[in-house]
């Protein structure tokens, strides 16, 4: 019983449509490929076609069932599911609609008229459902979101603004918040699915709140809904994001705070704001204030479009750190639940001169994976907080000549990968809070890295 209380067994149903529609779209396309066919090479269909369009028609009526379940969810885009549930609907009567003219084709002859009309009819109603369909999804930027700016500028979209990394430039909005925002939340909070009536994809719409109102309390991020609901215990119900998306990092999470408390601005520059040695370091952590000069010279061709597939067929996602850039930024969500093999490392190193970013953040890591890490000779950055390191895999990262920003928070490491990190002399930013390195190991390794901040706790 309390199976049913707990759970919403709607919605348990509901998401299987997206699945699910796929079947009526399988058995109409099936129908009409079968009826070029029959028209090209003259051969009788006509029972195939019948049964195609029937199994079309009887898997609309399931998709349209779970459809409206799923719909019950609440937060799509009223315009976008109406148009998409109408044709929907309309598509499985004209499906059935045809069935019945196809199995009496040869005794009636008014229906030859029609029926092509209907056929052509259904195949636009396809598309149109399909399309408002991908909307409700993903979001209505999502066919074009990847487009170049010329493209964009023809369908009425904003141009994609190249995010600046310069510290003395970035501003706090734009540059820090909004990309955290696209990348955790708004699969959930855009124009055409607002979970909670609440879109984060600008100022406005923010600053407009959910269907509970406010959710950001410009000052005080302790009194603000949107803090409230991202510091959550991940097993609570209201905690943000649902579904087991990846939730916000630390880092993340501290530079929602800061921008709160700050007074929420979306004009200023992050060097506008009151910026602590901590907040710095969170900033470098989503990439702003990294010196940019090795990085800048590097000249480097692109990586191959299909050994990219390739790796991210491995699990990892892997683009370019900034616009058109062969450099580029690789992660491996914790959410995965493969491990990280050596087989799909190699697949990985097969990129390795271009890989300047890598964050493998709680991820676990073998000890037979580690060392060849050691051989991205370019890497500039590397998250890897509880990765379960050990001393032994610090020694291969003494090859990263170029490291500037090091995460090994909460890895059991200790003293002895002092000597290691010792040898790493471009950083600027290291993090060893939460490993088992003592006080004195801290005090020791700062005299050697000159100019790095070291990151030891609280
Ligand atoms: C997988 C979908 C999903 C993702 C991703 C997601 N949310 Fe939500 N969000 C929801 C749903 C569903 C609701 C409405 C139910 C509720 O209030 O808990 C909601 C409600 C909210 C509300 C309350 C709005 C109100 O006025 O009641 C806030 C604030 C919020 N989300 C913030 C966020 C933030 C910040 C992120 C990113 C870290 C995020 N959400 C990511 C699904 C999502």
């Amino acid at each position: 019983m309390t199976f049913f209380l707990e759970t919403n067994i709607y919605q348990f149903f509901g998401r299987f449509h997206a699945m699910l529609v796929h079947l009526p779209i399988g058995f109409i396309i099936l129908a009409v490929v079968f009826e070029m066919l029959a028209l090209k090479k003259k051969i009788d269909l006509n029972r195939a076609i019948s049964y195609a369009f029937l199994a079309g028609a009887l898997s609309g009526v399931l998709s349209i069932v779970l459809g409206l379940m799923l719909a019950s969810d609440g937060g799509y885009n009223e315009a976008t599911l109406n148009i998409h549930k109408w044709t929907g609907i309309t598509m499985t009567m004209i499906a059935f609609l045809l069935f019945f003219m196809k199995r009496k084709q040869k005794t009636r002859l008014w229906t030859q008229k029609s029926y092509p009309v209907l056929v052509i009819i259904l195949v636009a109603l396809l598309f149109v459902a399909g399309h408002n369909g991908g909307n409700l999804t993903h979001g209505s930027d999502y066919l074009l979101e990847h487009a170049p700016n010329p493209i964009r500028a023809l369908a009425g979209m904003e141009p994609i603004r190249e995010r600046v990394t310069d510290l003395d430039e970035a501003l706090v909005y734009e540059d820090v918040i909004h990309p955290i925002f696209e990348s955790k939340c708004n699969v959930c909070h855009n124009n055409d699915k607002a979970k909670g009536d609440l879109l984060l994809t600008d100022a406005e719409s923010i600053l407009k709140g959910g269907k509970n109102g406010n959710v950001i309390v410009a000052g005080n991020a302790n009194e603000s809904e949107l803090y409230r609901r991202v510091t959550l215990n991940p097993t609570h119900k209201e905690f943000m994001p649902t579904e087991g998306r990846t939730p916000l990092t630390n880092e993340e999470t501290m530079l929602v705070q800061w921008w709160i408390d700050e007074g929420a601005h979306f004009d200023k520059k992050v060097v506008e704001l009151n910026l602590t040695d901590r907040i710095k370091a969170y900033l470098r952590d989503v990439g702003i204030g990294l010196k940019k000069t090795f990085i800048e010279n590097l000249d480097l061709k692109k990586v191959d479009g299909k050994v990219i597939e390739a790796i991210q067929a491995e699990g990892f996602k892997i683009k370019p750190v900034s616009g058109n850039s062969a450099l580029l930024e690789v992660t491996y969500s914790s959410y995965n639940k493969e491990p990280i093999t050596t087989n799909k490392l190699e697949m990985l190193l097969k990129a390795k001169t271009n890989i300047v970013w890598l964050d493998f953040s709680g991820v676990p890591l073998n000890e037979d994976v580690v060392p060849k890490l050691g051989q991205l000779e370019n890497l500039v950055a590397l998250r890897m907080s509880n990765s379960n390191l050990t001393d032994a895999g610090i020694k291969a990262f003494e090859s990263l000549k170029h490291l500037e920003y090091l995460n090994l928070y909460g890895n059991p490491i200790s003293d002895a990968s002092l000597e290691s990190l010792q040898k790493l002399k471009g950083l600027q930013k290291l993090y060893l809070w939460k490993t088992n390195v003592s006080d004195e190991g801290m005090k020791s390794l700062k005299a050697y890295l000159e100019g790095a901040t070291i990151v030891s706790g609280l």
